[in-house]
């Protein structure tokens, strides 16, 4: 097994903020595969004043830029190496088992990039969700902004939705709409939209630090009640539809 020890440096890193005491925060564990722009809009977040504690970075590649920006924040990372492992399931059961260790009370997905075997996600129902680059349910999968230009859509986005067994299809919380301009290219599609993508991630995890967020296993339900549509990120703030 490929598997780099954990690093805990909280207590050491020059860069870690002075937060408040954490009992009150929500544990948040991330998955990461790439570059973590998501994770440091999280980290922003936390250091602006978001009541989550960032107990674990965690990624399939052991040399994920996102693993760095979680060292700068003095936030506990792990490299687990997918070779390591005879199957995609025995990987992901050690995957969650280590994340499971850090208590988390919700798991992040923020560009991790795999496919997760059913029975590591069955006992995080309601705790882990994904941030996936489309208008979900249109274009779950890979290449989305491609895929939006190709179809001729007017509008592109993001979604914030509850993990399930089917690749991004648990159900949306929350999304973010932009237009889609003439000459747009999947690059500049992708460049646009991740600002949104940041402020939808933060505001919803911020919902569920609130307590206002749950998933009773069919349907997301917001202060108790369930949510007709996905919520809405506006200038300032996700809105109910
Ligand atoms: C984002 O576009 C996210 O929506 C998708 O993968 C990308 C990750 O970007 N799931 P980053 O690693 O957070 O910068």
């Amino acid at each position: 097994m490929l598997a780099s020890p954990e690093t805990a440096n909280h207590s050491t890193s020059m860069t870690a903020p002075a937060l408040s005491p954490q009992t009150s925060a929500l544990r948040v564990a991330i998955l990461a595969s790439g570059r973590g722009s998501n994770l440091q809009a999280l980290i922003d977040a936390r250091d602006a004043g978001t009541p989550i504690e960032l107990v674990l970075v965690a990624s399939d590649k052991l040399h994920a830029p996102a693993l760095r920006r979680a060292e700068a924040a003095g936030i506990v990372t792990l490299a687990l190496d997918p070779k390591g492992f005879a199957t995609r399931a025995a990987f992901d059961a050690e995957l969650f088992a280590r994340v499971a260790a850090h208590a988390p009370d919700l798991i992040v997905l923020a560009g991790f990039m795999r496919i997760i075997d059913p029975a590591a996600l069955a006992p995080w129902a309601g705790r882990i969700i994904n941030i996936h680059p489309s208008l979900l349910p249109k274009y779950p999968g890979l290449h989305t902004h491609r895929r939006a230009l190709e179809a001729g859509d007017p509008l592109h986005g993001a979604t914030v939705h509850y993990v399930t067994a089917e690749l991004d299809g648990g159900p949306p919380i929350a999304c973010v709409e932009i237009a889609v301009r003439p000459g747009d290219t999947p690059e500049t599609l992708a460049e646009r939209l991740l600002d949104d993508e940041h402020r939808l991630l933060v505001a919803t995890v911020g919902l569920i630090a609130a307590g206002r967020l749950a998933f009773d296993g069919a349907r997301v339900l917001l202060d108790g009640a369930p949510i007709a549509a996905p919520l809405r990120l506006g200038e300032e703030r996700l809105t109910v539809a």
